[in-house]
């Protein structure tokens, strides 16, 4: 299967597939941030736009102590990567798992990256009638067989951050059963009130927590993210494995520089605090719509007209979504939107309005 078919953001094809200028596309398919990219980096890129004629530091140094700083973690425990998706790839091919759990549905490179290392893997559905949440039933999943589980919290596609207490009790379980638990936090900077479970990671060297910049600073196409445990070894392991350079200069230049960028991080909660009550009520307002309550910047949605294919009919109005037709668990009912600028998600609700059966 082509790659353009797994994720969200391909403007370009399903613009040309609808013979649309992709500029004129409203895509609400990629969960970026609509402020776009903070001004601090545009303006630390030009100043810096020489940097592109050297090599970038072999050991980023100066990125890896603006990661530090912004985690309180020691350095040693951090590696960043050319997105998080990077690290994915880079923590099972050190860690070598033989069977792991995986939530279902989920991001699909986790599969990629487990397969790719001939791990087994099994399945834990999250059922729509726990509203796609982990249950305590995870536990008794967690078997004695399996020595890795991924979960994205907040989830992608649903939007679902997990029971704070069940968080905890997992990572204690796998604690003990020497089981190792990757976290991916790609969506936890858009949670204000949520910290993640850095505070933790030094009582649970088996934690792993995977981070993004792409999606809070808007930088998909620069791609920046970050591992951080308290598990030195692996970390060490992994940052010998890595190829070198795989972070460009402007990339490590984004992380030294937007994490301290306070204003745009405070535009960005008011942003969402704002759109995000604004597009899950409009949305509620639909019968024909089926609305999971969002974590984070994006909203998971069922179409109850099962008649209805909801993709091919807001392309019509220039505007992509992202189908979940393709990750398993899901079927051609189920849709996510990003949240957008406020005019953006007005331009979604009038569509809507004219797609669905009672408006
Ligand atoms: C849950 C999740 N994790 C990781 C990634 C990869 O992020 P990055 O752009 O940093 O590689 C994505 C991208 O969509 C994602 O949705």
């Amino acid at each position: 299967m082509a790659k353009s078919g797994q994720h969200g953001g391909n403007v370009l094809q399903m613009a040309e597939k609808c013979g649309v200028d992709p500029d004129l596309m409203l895509d609400f398919s990629a969960n970026i941030n609509p402020l776009g990219m903070p001004d601090s980096l545009k303006n630390a890129i030009m100043t810096h736009l020489h940097l592109a004629e050297r090599y970038p530091d072999i050991d980023y140094q100066a990125l890896h102590a603006a990661l530090s700083r912004h985690t309180g973690c020691p350095p040693e425990w951090i590696l960043a990567g050319n997105g998080a998706t990077e690290l994915i790839f880079s923590i099972v091919r050190c860690l070598k798992p033989k069977k792991a759990l995986l939530p279902m549905p989920g991001f699909a490179e986790y599969r990629r990256a487990l397969q790719r290392e001939g791990c087994e893997i099994t399945h834990y559905p999250l059922l729509e009638e726990d509203d796609f949440q982990p249950t305590a039933h995870i536990l008794s999943a967690l078997t004695a067989d399996i020595d890795c589980l991924f979960l994205c919290t907040p989830n992608n596609p649903t939007g679902q951050y997990p029971d704070l207490a069940l968080l905890l009790a997992i990572v204690a379980h796998c604690q003990q059963h020497d089981i190792a638990l990757i976290v991916d936090e790609s969506f936890i900077d858009f949670l204000p009130k949520q910290q993640g479970l850095t505070a933790i990671l030094a009582e649970n060297p088996k934690l792993y927590l995977l981070r993004s910049l792409t999606k809070f600073f808007a930088i998909p196409g620069l791609r920046l993210g970050y591992l951080i445990s308290a598990d030195e070894q692996a970390i060490s392991s992994m940052r010998n494995l890595q190829e070198p350079w795989t972070i460009n200069t402007f990339a490590a230049l984004a992380g030294e520089t937007v994490l301290d960028d306070h204003r745009y991080i405070q535009q960005t909660y008011q942003w969402l605090d704002e759109e995000q009550r604004y597009l899950f009520e409009s949305l509620s307002g639909f019968a024909a719509l089926k609305i999971w309550r969002p974590a984070a910047n994006y909203i998971f949605i069922r179409c109850l007209d099962e008649t209805l294919n909801l993709q091919d009919a807001l392309l019509a109005h220039r505007i992509l979504i992202r189908h979940c037709a393709n990750y398993p668990g899901l079927n051609t009912h189920y849709y996510r939107v990003a949240i957008k600028s406020h005019a953006d998600n007005q331009a979604l609700i009038a569509a809507l309005k004219q797609v669905l059966p009672h408006g």
